[in-house]
This record gives C-alpha cells, structure tokens and sequence, in this order.
C-alpha cells in the first residue's frame, strides 16, 4: 500500500494558502463561493487511467473492463471523461443510467446494477443494449427476459454471488457476508437456483459472475478468499454445462487514506494480488482464465476532491472536566458530507486561505444544520485562532460526498467545480432556492 498526501496530487501549499492547480483557495471561494466542491481534474484523470493501464498490463488479452463506480460521484462532464479514457461505467439506477448516456458513453461499456431495478429501468437497459445486467434476484431474472422477449434481443447476464466473506470495515458498507440484501448465496444453494434459472430462458446470456465484497477495504486477503470462491463456483458451472463463463467480476472497494499517514491502494498493491489469485484458483479448477472486471468508484474520485466552505462561527464549549472544545461552524455540514453521521467517518481539515502559527486547540468542525450530529469532524485539532471568515478545507471528499448531499434544511446542495491548468470550470452548478421550490405544488 502507499501512504500518500490526503490532499490530490495537483493541491500545494504556497505561503500557508491552499492552492489547487495553482489557483489559491481564496480566489475560488471568491469566485465560486462555499461551500464548493473543487476537483482536481488532472488527478481523476490520472487514477482513472492507472486503472485502466494497471488491469491491461495485468491480465493482457484477459482483461475485461474497468467499470467506475459512479455512485461515488457522477456528472456528465465526468461522464464524458470517463467516455474519452476509455473504460467502462457501472449504473446502480436508472438515473446514473441517464447521466452515463447524457455524457456520451457507450451501451457496451455500462454494466446495470441494483438490487431492485424497476422494470423500466431494465426496459431501458436492454432497449440500448448494456455491456450487462447484474441479476440480484430471482424475480429480476423474469423481468429480464420479459424486457429481452420484448425488444427481441438476446441479453447478456452477471449474477451478482455472495461469497459469505467478512471484510473489515464498517458494517453499513459491507457487503458480502451472508445476512444481507445483496446477491446469491454460494453456500446456500440460491446461486445454483439463479443459475438454473437463467438456463431456461434462451434470452438470456450467461456470461459471467459477479461479487463486491465492501468498501474502503484494505489488505488483499478478501479480494484473494472471493477469486477463489467465485471461481469454484465457474467450475461447477463448467461441470453442469460443459462450457466455461467468460467473465469475472470482482467488484470495488479499494480504500484510500482520509487522514495523514493513512495509505491509499494503488493499482500496483493489489492487481498483481488479484492476478495471482485469479489464475491460482484457475489452475486448482482446471479453467481458462476469464476477462476479469473491477468497479472501483471512491477510489478513483476520492482522492480528487475537497469541499471549501467558509466558517461563520466560534463557540467555546466548557467540558464536563472544565477543558474546552471550540465548536466551529461552517456553512455546509451534513447535507454535504453524511459520512461522519452515518459511519463514523473521519475527516481532516485545515484553515485553507493563511497560515497560522497559533497553538492548537481541541476542536469539533460542524455545520448549520439543526442537528447535534451534524458533525463534519468529531475531533480536530485546528490553530486556536480561527475566526469568521476563515476558509476551511476538507480533503479526500470526493466520494460519497456531492452524491450523497442532500437538501436537508432546504439548504442548497454545492456545486462541483473541476480545476485543471490554472483554469476552474463548474460542472455541477450551486442549487438555488428557485430549485428547492420549483418541486412544491403550490395549492395557495
Ligand atoms: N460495485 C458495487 C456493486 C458496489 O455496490 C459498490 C459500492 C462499488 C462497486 C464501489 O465501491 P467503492 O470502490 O467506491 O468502495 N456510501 C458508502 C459507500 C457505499 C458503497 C456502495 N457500493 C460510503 O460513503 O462509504
């Protein structure tokens, strides 16, 4: 694993003042306001393409798709970035669906998922022709082969296994034990059942297997423990059919650091692991090595952005023991990052537009909603100093942070401005007030 910056590769520090591909933290926030989402264009660009290089050099002619998990953030502008490097895009719903088309990318490099697509979302899919549908369910395989039936066509199909693997990391992002909403088990049988299933629809393509084990996971072993799994499970196919699955896919989930010394996984720490894995488990079965798929999503954009937001407030709380903890309070909060309130995630921060050489004191970063747990960071220490007006950055907020705002409040979510080359551009622009209200159904 590498220990790296928690701040994206074209981020620097001039003079105590952030910068971001050269422009200083205090101009964006002039011209683009707070609280923004600013990303490091270059930056994604270059973890996409790691990505991308890391599995063609891997697995060679066996190299199936880097499918980026838009989940963790999607726009079309990105859309559009992740059309001209070239890999692939995975679609939890019909509405990442729209975005991956709107920013030009192709049917045959999007992968449907989601444990419950509505039948217009896999009409939709089938109609433009997807790389794959990810079968999470039995009902689902019906309604696929209802939509294929329909539009004549003949539709290529994952089944999504659960591999019964406890990955260490929180609960609410993991993924693959056995007590939970997603996939087939192995060990239960119901895969097999999935299996049978699609055997007796001739319009559906069986091609391949599909398990995420979790999130923000580190360490290889997981990834080593569900190659195997999934592929004994290829060779039962083999066995019951006499042919062999093309494809493997094995998820996302690689980790990235959030607070200084943390480590990020780069491709080069765990694709030769997932090669080795891969082709050990194929010799053990006597099988061809698949292509072989990855989804990652926080890892490619979360290491490419950070969220400005400006502070308003500072309140110093007398502890229980008589210590003090400064409350800042900032503009945004957790309708722009709910991952502390709903993971205990955590966050760093720094005063982004000057330095300061005030000692430090015990602080919590919080935002303006009306809400104890609107917590950005539970515990920071920042210089005792900080004061209204004061710009504050937090790194590594590129996933699960725009697409998980929320309008909580009725306060507008941010927008995201991409930065390359000295020049900064929105993508996604600030909500207005004018947008909150244009949804009511005003009956005055
Ligand atoms: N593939 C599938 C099928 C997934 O369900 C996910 C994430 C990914 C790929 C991408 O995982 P990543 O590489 O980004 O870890 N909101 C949570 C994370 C939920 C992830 C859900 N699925 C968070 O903020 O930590």
């Amino acid at each position: 694993m590498s220990t790296q910056s928690i701040w994206s590769k074209n981020a620097a520090f001039n003079g105590g003042e952030l910068t971001l591909a050269g422009i200083p933290a205090s101009e964006l926030a002039k011209e683009f306001g707070t609280p923004t989402f600013f990303l490091d264009e270059a930056a994604f660009r270059e973890r996409a393409i790691s990505w991308r290089d890391g599995l063609a050099a891997e697995f060679g002619d066996k190299a199936g798709h880097v499918f980026y998990a838009s989940k963790a953030f999607t726009c079309t502008a990105l859309a559009h970035w992740i059309k001209e490097i070239g890999i692939g895009i995975d679609v939890a719903t019909g509405g990442e669906l729209a975005v991956a088309l709107a920013g030009g990318v192709e049917p045959s490099k999007i992968e449907l998922h989601g444990n419950n697509k509505s039948i217009a979302e896999i009409d939709r899919a089938v109609s433009i022709g997807v790389h794959s549908i990810v079968m999470d369910s039995l009902h689902e395989i019906d309604r696929v082969a209802e939509a294929a039936r329909k539009h004549g066509k003949r539709q290529a199909v994952l089944i999504r296994l659960t591999p019964g693997i406890q990955a260490h990391t929180h609960e609410s992002i993991s993924t693959a034990h056995e007590d939970v909403k997603f996939g087939f088990s192995i060990s239960s049988g119901a895969a097999w059942a999935a299996v049978e299933k699609i055997a007796q629809y001739p319009e559906l393509e069986l091609r391949g297997v599909h398990c995420h084990i979790g999130s923000q996971i580190f360490g290889t072993e997981a990834f080593e423990i569900a190659a195997d799994r999934l592929l004994g499970f290829m060779a039962k196919y083999r066995d019951a059919f006499g042919a062999e699955l093309p494809e493997l896919d094995l998820g996302g989930g690689y980790g990235i650091a959030y607070l200084a010394g943390e480590e990020t996984v780069e491709p080069s720490d765990v694709l030769p692991i997932i090669g080795k894995a891969t082709r050990d488990a194929c010799a053990k079965y006597s099988l061809q090595l698949p292509l072989i798929s990855i989804e990652p999503g926080r890892n490619i954009v979360g290491p490419t952005m950070f969220t400005l937001y400006e502070v308003g407030t500072v309140k110093d709380v007398v502890l229980e023991d008589g210590s003090i903890r400064k409350y800042i309070s900032v503009d945004g909060g957790m309708s722009d990052n709910a991952r502390t309130a709903l993971y205990d995630a955590e966050y760093s921060a720094v005063i982004a537009q000057r330095a300061s050489t005030a000692p430090t004191a015990l602080s919590r970063l919080v935002g303006k909603h009306c809400e104890t747990g609107d917590i950005i960071i539970r515990d920071i220490q920042l210089p005792s100093d900080v004061k209204p007006g004061d710009l504050i950055a937090t790194p590594a907020t590129g996933a699960y942070g725009r697409s998980m705002a929320s309008n909580y409040n009725h306060v507008p979510r941010p927008p995201v401005v991409a930065v390359m080359d000295g020049k900064a551009r929105v993508i996604v622009r600030r909500e207005t007030e004018a947008d909150l209200l244009a949804l009511d159904v005003a009956k005055m």
